[in-house]
């Protein structure tokens, strides 16, 4: 969603914020814009889509002020257009301000601004925002950082800010309520974003502040208060993270690097944690709440999108190893429906950004009622893991592509690692049995090495149905939530209608569909519903329907039942899910790339859905 980025020092500010903007551009947006401060006046260039159309805008401007604030929106009041992109700039042409986040009651603000006189340019939340502060700055006689304070005492609503006054031209205020900002401390000069990414190339050192906390953010100081104005000592991290983190290397595309890079990311997740020869599993993100969990009466995973696949996927795992009953929840429904919660429960929060609205607020609901609550996310210090009693991160490394590939597995792997742990303390799994499927868990990353060695069959298989306007894909077990992420993955990345399904449903409407046009990619393992699974290629077969089969390595008997088919190797059951995925991501990227579509940005995406 939205992104951030601000710059005060000793160099010019516009091509540091404009490369920022660059690096936020994963997040998803559909407007940008900065505002320099020159010689004691706003400069502001907003444009209407790509970076690249207000880089053009800024050509021959010629700005060297050293301090400014950039911005990628992606709309929620308003459409997107120049005006509607932020900055936002007060009335009075002196306060600039840039907003992540949403504003609820900007409504009722805009009225008794109304009522005052100011006028309005845009749709936006984010304008009531800037000349609300800028009234309040006016008509009280404390300092800008104070007037801020006190304004947003009114403000009801998520908010990552990042303010420049021309009153006070050596300073940036960054405050942030639900909405993440962090700030990096540069060679006299600091960097403030919505995450690191816009200056990981110009420091490591940072410092992530929390809600409602205001840094008023010099050049050589920063001074932070919370909402009691008292003084909190800032509290510089040092980022485990390298710049080719968040570029594309040799890749075409981020999202083509990121599956590439799977098996790599699992073996960092795993690392440390999963030990072969013993079948231990050591995970010191949950030892403080251990006995609740491995004692829990019902896990509850709640999530999002891809992460929900995931978490579909794991309530097969939880209940054939640990024995305990699951429920998998769209985080959006559990929020607003009145869940019967006991402090018996376990919730499960899974995000790759932990900043997911709507996993947020499941993840309070169920701590206000007693529940305990670990996460499970990818980024560092984000929302959701700082909201949550416990958890386990899962170093999958900065996802930038908007389609969640690499995140997905490493979740997964949390996941497994956490039910082989649950399932070992409870003992409804022997040591053995223990130690033999750890062995397997680390053998993992190899098997998706081979799925990718074959990537080249995949975009072959691509190339025959790319033109095709609608997808099946039918999965059972184990293999029905991968059959809803691969169709999830086809739709963001190529925009062509699919849905997933358990295979055995398609009798009961799916079916209708089926005809000589229509590709279904059957997960068609050597399982338990192996049997099953066959018979539906059948009925698909004798309508017509063209059946591309994710297959186990060796089965030649269905090759010939079917149009295409992808081998992967022999795997365990529970963890089939990590290797099958991983064709299906491939398959969604080619078919995205033939069509011409941008897969690591797709229309209307965002990368962080911080609204609900
Ligand atoms: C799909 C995708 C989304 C996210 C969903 C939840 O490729 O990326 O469906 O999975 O928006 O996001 P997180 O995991 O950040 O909570």
């Amino acid at each position: 969603m939205c992104g951030i980025v601000g710059y005060i020092g000793d160099h010019s500010a516009v091509s540091i914020l404009l490369k920022g903007l660059q690096r936020l551009e994963y997040r998803g947006y559909d407007s940008a814009g900065i505002a320099v401060l020159e010689e004691g006046e706003l400069a502001v260039f907003k444009k209407e889509g790509k970076v690249a159309n207000l880089i053009s805008q800024l050509n021959g401007t010629g700005l060297h002020g050293s301090i400014g604030i950039g911005h990628t929106r992606w709309a929620t009041h308003g459409v997107p257009n120049d005006t509607n992109a932020h900055p936002h700039v007060s009335e009075d042409g002196k306060i600039a301000l840039i907003h992540n986040g949403i504003i609820e009651n900007y409504l009722t603000l805009k009225s008794e601004l109304k009522a005052k006189g100011y006028h309005f340019q845009s749709e936006t939340d984010t304008e009531v925002l800037v000349q609300f502060i800028a009234d309040v700055y006016r008509n009280s006689d404390v300092d800008f950082a104070e007037s801020v304070h006190l304004a947003l005492q009114r403000v009801i609503g998520a908010y990552g800010l990042v303010i420049l006054n021309v009153d006070e031209p050596d300073q940036l205020i960054a405050v942030r309520k639900g909405s993440p900002l962090v700030i990096g401390k540069g060679d006299h000069a600091h960097y403030i974003g919505s995450d690191a990414s816009p200056f990981l190339e110009y420091t490591k050192e940072v410092i992530y502040l929390n809600d409602d906390e205001i840094a008023v953010v010099k050049r050589d100081s920063i001074s932070i208060t919370d909402s009691k104005h008292k003084r909190v000592s800032p509290y510089f991290e040092r980022l485990d993270l390298e710049l080719d983190a968040i570029e594309k290397g040799a890749y075409d595309h981020f999202m083509l690097k990121e599956i590439f890079e799977q098996p790599d990311r699992l073996r960092d997740c795993m690392r440390g944690r999963v030990l072969a020869q013993s079948g231990e599993v050591k995970l010191g993100g949950i030892r403080s709440y251990a006995d609740k969990v491995y004692h829990a009466k019902r896990l509850i995973l709640t999530a999002c999108g891809t992460s929900y696949y995931a978490g579909l996927t794991a309530e097969y795992l939880f209940e054939d190893l640990c024995r305990i009953p699951v429920e998998v929840e769209y985080a959006s429904e559990f929020r607003y429906r009145n869940p019967v919660l006991s402090e018996d429960d376990v919730l499960v929060a899974i995000s790759q950004s932990g900043e997911t609205a709507d996993t947020l607020v499941a993840v309070e609901l169920a701590k206000s009622a007693g529940a305990t609550v670990l996460g499970i996310c990818n980024v560092v210090g984000s929302s959701i893991a700082r909201a949550t009693h416990e958890g386990i991160y899962t170093h999958a490394g900065p996802e930038i592509g908007v389609a969640s590939t690499k995140a997905f597995t490493a979740q997964l792997i949390v996941l497994s690692m956490l039910a082989l742990k649950i399932a070992g303390e409870r003992g409804t799994i022997d040591q053995r049995k223990k130690q033999a499927l750890v062995k397997e868990l680390q053998v993992v990353p190899e098997l998706i090495e081979e799925v990718l060695d074959h990537a080249g069959r995949i975009k072959q298989i691509a190339q025959k149905y790319w033109l095709a306007s609608n997808f099946l894909y039918l999965g059972r077990g184990y293999q029905y939530p991968i059959a809803m992420e691969g169709a999830l993955k086809l739709k963001e990345i190529s925009y062509i209608h699919a849905e997933g399904y358990p295979a055995a449903e398609m009798k009961h409407g799916p079916i209708a569909l089926i005809d000589a046009e229509m590709p279904i990619v059957v997960l068609a393992l050597k399982d338990k519903a192996y049997d099953k699974v066959l018979s539906n290629i059948e009925e698909i077969k004798s309508r017509h329907g063209k059946v591309i089969a994710i297959i186990s390595e060796g089965d030649e008997a269905i090759k010939a039942q079917v149009d295409d088919w992808i081998e992967i190797p022999a795997v365990l059951e529970y963890f089939a899910p990590l290797v099958s995925v991983v064709p299906l991501q491939l398959l969604a990227y080619h078919i995205g790339i033939m069509k011409g579509c941008n897969v690591d940005q797709p229309r209307n995406l965002a990368k962080s859905v911080t609204v609900e």
